[in-house]
Parts: C-alpha cells; sequence; structure tokens
C-alpha cells in the first residue's frame, strides 16, 4: 500500500485513467493550445469523480454524446483546482475541452531569438513537478499510469515531436497534423511535446536526435556514441524497455540541464560544447528510463528514489564511458556541493533527509541537491557494503520487480531488507532515509586528477597561482572543481589572474561559467558582471544561477543589482527558473 500523494486532488479509488487520446492545437499568436481529451479509466465511476486541474479554461466535458456537469473547486496556491465530474455514476470514457493559456505553467513559449536559427517561435512543455494539470486535467500523481495517443497540429514549417512513438503525418492546409501513440504505461508528469524548426539525424539503430537544423550537425557529433551507451545501460540494470532513445536539443532558455521524458530527452543546447564533456547529462536522462521512468518516486516526497538512483547510475555509465577516474572527480565536486548545501540548509534540517516531508509545500520549493548527492553517496554506501557483483544483482532485481510501477521509501527500505538482508548490520538504513546530515564516512572519493587540483588549491593558498601550462590539460570539471575549493573568496586581483588563465570570456560551458561567476561575486570581482549577464540572459538552467544570485544577495556590492538583473532578463525564462531566483532575493528581503 502505497503513501497518499499529497501534491494531488485525485482519488485513484474512484477509478484510475487508463488511456488519453490528445488532440492538440497550439496557437503561437495567442499563446495558448487548446486540447481535447478523450478519458478512458479502469472501470465504471461510481459517482463524483476528481481530477487535478491549474489555470485551464474547461470549455466542455462531455460522455456518451451528453454533456457533464463539472465545477472547480477553490483554487489551492499550490495544488491547484480540483475539478469535480458530477455525473459520470457507470462511465468509463469521457471527454474534456479546454485552453491552456500563456500562463500555463506546463508550457514555455520561445520568441524567434532564443532559438538557435532566430526565425521562428518555439514552444515545449514540462510537467515534472506537478504542472501536467496545467495542460489538461488528470490525476497528477505518479502512482498513477496511462498509455496516450496524440495529434498536434503545428503551422508550417514547424515540426512538433513528443516522447512517444510517431505514428504518421498528414497536411491539412497551413499546418500538418503529427500523430503519436505512447504504448508504455506513464505517469503524468512524463508527458511532453514541444514544436519548432526542427530537423532530424539518425545516430544509431535506435538512437537519434532532434535539433534546429543549425545545431544539429554539431549536436550529432556531440552525442555521437548515446547508442553505445544505450547498450552499456542495458548491460548495466536491464532490457531498455522504452524502444528508442532519442534526443531533442532545447534552446537554452530551458530550465534543466535535462529531462527524462520517455524516448525523448529534452537537453540544454548549452551542452552541445564541441568536446563531449558534458555528455554525461545525457548519461543521467538515459539512467532514468530504468530508474524513474520504469520504477517512480510514488510521491515528490521521495523524490531522492528518483535522482539518487538515477545519479548512482549516471555515474556507473560514466565509469564505462569517461573512465572511473574522470566519474570519481564530478563525484568530488558533487560532494563539495552537497556539503555546501547542507551547510546552508543546516545538518539538523529536515530538508537534508532523504525522504522530506512536503506537507503544505510545492515539491519545487524543495528542490536541492540532497535528493541527487546524498542519494548517490547512500547508494555508493549500499554497493560497498554488499560488492559490486551482488549490488548490480539487486538493482537488476529492483528494477524487474517494479517495473511500470511507483515505490516509497518504506517500500524501499523493506525490499532491501528482503533481497540483501546482510545490509542491516553494516548500514543505519533508516538514518540515511529518514535523519538529517550525512553519515560519516561516506563521502570519500578518490581521484588522480581530483588529486591534481587539490594540489593546485593547496599551492594556490601558500601563494603560489597554478600556471598556464600548469592547467592547460585540465578537463572541465578539474577547473570547476579547482574553482570549488577556492569559495568563499580570494583576493579579487586573483580572479582577474583566473579570468584570463581559464579564458573565462570565451567559455561556453555553463558550469563552469557558473562557479567562476560565483567566486567572483563573493571576492568583489565586479569586472565578471558584463560576461555573467551574458550567460544569464541566454541559459536558463537553474541551477547554474542559483549559487550566483545567492553570491549576489550575500554581498553587500552587489546586494542592490540581483533585483534588476533578474527583471531584465525574466521575461526569457522559464517561470521554474524566474519563481525560484525570485525566492532567493525574497529571502534576503529584496
Ligand atoms: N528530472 C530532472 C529535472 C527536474 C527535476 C525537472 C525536478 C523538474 C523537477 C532531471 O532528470 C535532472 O535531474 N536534471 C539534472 C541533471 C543533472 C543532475 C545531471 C539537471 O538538469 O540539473
Ligand atoms: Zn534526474
Amino acid at each position: 500500500m502505497l503513501s497518499l500523494d499529497s501534491h494531488s486532488f485525485a482519488d485513484p479509488t474512484q477509478a484510475t485513467i487508463r488511456h488519453i487520446a490528445f488532440q492538440l492545437e497550439p496557437d503561437f499568436g495567442e499563446r495558448c493550445v487548446r486540447v481535447r481529451a478523450r478519458y478512458t479509466l479502469d472501470r465504471p465511476v461510481r459517482g463524483s469523480f476528481f481530477l487535478d486541474s491549474r489555470d485551464v479554461r474547461i470549455d466542455r466535458v462531455e460522455a456518451g454524446g451528453r454533456s457533464v456537469r463539472w465545477a472547480l473547486d477553490k483554487e489551492d496556491p499550490i495544488l491547484g483546482q480540483r475539478l469535480h465530474l458530477m455525473d459520470l455514476a457507470g462511465v468509463t470514457e469521457f471527454s474534456v475541452e479546454m485552453t491552456a493559456g500563456p500562463e500555463a505553467s506546463a508550457l514555455q513559449w520561445l520568441e524567434p531569438p532564443q532559438t538557435a536559427e532566430g526565425l521562428h517561435p518555439f514552444l515545449y512543455s514540462q510537467c515534472q513537478s506537478c504542472s501536467a494539470r496545467a495542460l489538461f486535467p488528470c490525476q497528477d500523481t505518479p502512482q498513477v499510469r496511462f498509455t496516450y495517443e496524440a495529434d498536434i497540429l503545428a503551422p508550417r514549417p514547424l515540426t512538433a515531436v513528443m516522447a512517444a512513438e510517431a505514428s504518421g503525418e498528414k497536411e491539412e492546409g497551413a499546418r500538418r497534423r503529427f500523430s503519436f501513440h505512447m504504448r508504455q504505461p506513464i505517469p503524468s508528469y512524463l508527458f511532453a511535446f514541444a514544436v519548432g524548426r526542427l530537423a532530424f539525424q539518425t545516430l544509431g539503430p535506435r538512437t537519434g536526435v532532434w535539433a534546429e537544423p543549425p545545431t544539429l550537425p554539431a549536436a550529432a557529433w556531440e552525442f555521437a556514441e548515446n547508442e553505445a551507451k544505450l547498450e552499456a545501460g542495458e548491460g548495466l540494470f536491464g532490457p531498455y524497455l522504452w524502444d528508442r532513445y532519442d534526443l531533442l536539443i532545447m534552446p537554452p532558455a530551458f530550465p534543466y540541464g535535462g529531462m527524462e521524458n520517455p524516448r525523448l530527452t529534452f537537453l540544454n543546447g548549452c551542452y552541445v560544447l564541441g568536446d563531449r564533456s558534458g555528455t554525461y547529462m545525457v548519461s543521467h536522462e538515459l539512467a532514468h528510463a530504468w530508474t524513474g521512468n520504469l520504477v517512480t518516486n510514488a510521491s515528490w516526497e521521495d523524490f531522492w528514489l528518483n535522482e539518487g538512483p538515477t545519479t548512482y547510475a549516471e555515474t556507473r555509465l560514466s565509469e564505462i564511458l569517461e573512465g572511473i577516474d574522470a566519474a570519481e572527480l564530478r563525484t568530488a565536486g558533487r560532494v563539495l556541493r552537497l556539503q555546501k548545501a547542507i551547510d546552508r540548509l543546516g545538518h539538523d534540517s529536515p530538508m537534508t533527509c532523504l525522504h522530506i516531508s512536503l506537507a503544505g509545500k510545492s515539491p519545487d520549493e524543495s528542490y536541492s541537491d540532497v535528493a541527487y548527492f546524498k542519494g548517490l553517496l547512500f547508494f555508493r554506501q549500499l554497493e560497498r557494503a554488499v560488492g559490486r557483483d551482488r549490488f548490480d544483482s539487486f538493482l537488476r532485481d529492483y528494477i524487474e520487480t517494479f517495473r511500470f510501477r511507483s515505490i516509497d521509501s518504506e517500500g524501499f527500505l523493506a525490499h532491501l531488507q528482503a533481497r540483501l538482508p546482510e545490509l542491516a548490520e553494516s548500514v543505519d538504513l533508516r538514518q540515511w532515509v529518514f535523519e538529517p546530515g550525512l553519515p560519516e564516512g561516506s563521502a570519500e572519493v578518490r581521484s588522480t586528477l581530483l588529486e591534481e587540483v587539490e594540489q593546485a588549491a593547496d599551492a594556490y593558498r601558500r601563494g603560489g597561482r597554478p600556471t598556464a601550462e600548469q592547467v592547460a590539460g585540465w578537463t572541465t570539471d578539474q577547473r570547476i572543481v579547482f574553482l570549488g575549493r577556492l569559495l568563499p573568496a580570494v583576493p579579487a586581483a586573483d580572479c582577474a589572474y583566473f579570468d584570463s588563465l581559464f579564458g573565462m570570456a570565451t567559455v561556453r560551458d555553463g558550469g563552469l561559467l557558473s562557479r567562476f561567476a560565483e567566486l567572483a561575486v563573493r571576492s568583489g570581482y565586479r569586472e565578471v558582471l558584463p560576461t555573467y549577464e551574458g550567460f544569464f540572459s541566454t541559459v536558463g538552467r537553474y541551477s547554474f544561477h542559483e549559487p550566483v544570485f545567492r553570491a549576489l544577495v550575500e554581498q553587500d556590492w552587489s546586494r542592490s543589482l540581483a533585483r534588476p538583473l533578474l527583471e531584465r532578463w525574466r521575461w526569457r525564462h522559464h517561470p521554474h527558473t524566474a519563481a525560484a531566483l525570485e525566492r532567493i532575493l525574497a529571502e534576503a528581503g529584496l
């Protein structure tokens, strides 16, 4: 029995959605999507039926040719509105006509200048965590899965893509009708589509990439290893059950690095770097195909069950594709970030538990590095305790046992205890999951790449700046970790030195830019601002900007600059990114 999902008004005991047939008509002029959805339920409804919704304008509900009475309850700021369908007794099929307007939190409408080609607008959906309900009423909880089919009417010359199987294309006057089918049952947060000027290139038998035409060749080179990665994933975690694995290269305004939409990862275009140094992002989203998309967290309180195992699985793929040393270096950088996050939240803070209680809170507000990197360390600890072979068999069995289902923390611990009973002697499982902070000794990471930058950081502290020859061979991750070791601050003059040493004016890697900007702001190096603003005005990934905005509001010299910066570029950012940065300003009293 799963715990209830406090972020949904749905009551799956009434009946559950099994299948939805959609028609979506985006209107770029009005910035709205007209949606028609025909729902099929698993059993006849007895009386009322509740669905989640937010800001959608419902035009009509009907069942068997008659119209159905409905009511929207009072708005809850986090959950939205409960849609109450009133006279569905005996019904297993009904349809809803509605419109998702310009404010719909599931959608971002991009202007042509925000795209690579610069000529056409771009529209996409992002439903995780609770935004599917802003596109169509649904049981918006990861505990309910449904299959779907969908038609999208896209104005020429735009192409529609979905995280689903493409099943046809038809000319209809000035528009084209793109048809899709999703045969594997998904939770609502994995529903996804995009409409833009897009082209496709094959990478391998099961892999390919969608991108705007000017980006396509570079993207195809960058992600040429995806087929090998998919095979490596199957070797580690068992059969890939989603048929294809394609990428959609997103405009850089996308608020995340990547989003694991099934069959079609949405990947931030800022990771097309020309040197494959950001391809671990693909490893992460691909790993979700097993952990997250097959075995899904039962609610956002157990978000760590999506992200922790996935970050662990990502690291295992990185070991194979990039080598252990590079993978461990990245882990070291993440442990540093985790420690910073725990310092900031407080070592006793309930927000540093893997399982977090979100009563009265939005999952987006509670997003932090803890689920990812404490989750990663927990899985490393489990592996260490039972040995890699045994842990790998455990993982494959776990995925096979719970595939296409949801699991919560208690369920996971019970399963661990049943399959790996010896763990109880060496690992305090409940402490890991339900207690704050980081268990001692769990954060040891070793890598020669790491030692190299640690020595350079120690030498710098004793007065020796690293030389250009010394850093010439450093990887991006080494540079990021090196600068991280210098936090919170260095003399501003040294920032000027690092600025030219690392050629920050021409650096494209967002992780490095973000880390440098954070250090520079904390060090009072004002000259960083134009570089940072250029970056902030184009790249939307929230995790890049969070540390910089925290630095901006915490320093006297930059405090008053933070809000005007956000206001200048808010229009370019996804509402998630803007809202999260807004919270940082608000907490600082700005
Ligand atoms: N599913 C997440 C992105 C996400 C999380 C969207 C919460 C909405 C709400 C995705 O898989 C992810 O974790 N992306 C990370 C990847 C990184 C840790 C390698 C990102 O974008 O930072
Ligand atoms: Zn993830």
